[in-house]
């Protein structure tokens, strides 16, 4: 694996598939630990209509993801998650993904949910215009809380 700064010329954001579970399982792994979605809610992610669903590939490999849909008959989307491997991240990446997946969403407002010590998560997301809502008490394994962030788009 690499640590050396990539090109983010050679960065493409492509539609996932169910192809692509084994890359987005050792992501979400690696990622997110106990926390990690289990592989049913990752293929049903790869796989159920209206989730915009996209993968951040370098040099034919795939070192991202990021999943987001429009829940019921709301304006809302919400982004379902997003992920950099370790050695690819700090450089764009994810904020490539997150950007890509708010305009395939269309929604006038986003949402996401991240652990409250998740600092540099938050710190993209402020970055990029999220703002609290609300706090959910104990919503991980371990008892963390999520924060609630929102975008509203222009
Ligand atoms: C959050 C995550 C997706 C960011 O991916 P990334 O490719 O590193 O992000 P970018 O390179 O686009 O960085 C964008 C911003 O993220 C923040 N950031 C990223 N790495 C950071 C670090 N080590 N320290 C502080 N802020 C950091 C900064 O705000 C950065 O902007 P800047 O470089 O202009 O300061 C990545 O860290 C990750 O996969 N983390 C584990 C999974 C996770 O927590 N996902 C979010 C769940 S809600």
């Amino acid at each position: 694996m690499t640590t050396s700064k990539i090109s983010l010329t050679s960065l493409e954001i492509q539609p996932a598939s169910l192809l692509d579970l084994g890359s987005v399982h050792q992501i979400e792994q690696v990622c997110f630990g106990q926390d990690s979605w289990p592989l049913p809610d990752l293929i049903a992610v790869l796989t159920l209509p209206n989730v915009v669903r996209l993968k951040a590939v370098i040099d034919g490999r795939i070192v991202g993801f990021v999943a987001g849909d429009q829940r019921g008959k709301t304006d809302i989307g919400w982004i379902a998650t997003l992920a950099v491997l370790p050695a690819y991240q700090r450089q764009g990446i994810g904020r490539a993904l997150l950007n890509a997946c708010e305009e395939k969403l269309r929604s006038p407002r986003i949402r996401l949910c991240v652990r409250t010590d998740n600092l540099i998560a938050i710190h993209l997301y402020h970055q990029e215009g999220y703002r609290t809502i609300d706090l959910w008490p104990n919503y991980y394994k371990d008892g963390a809380s999520a924060l609630v962030l929102e975008k509203i788009r222009p």
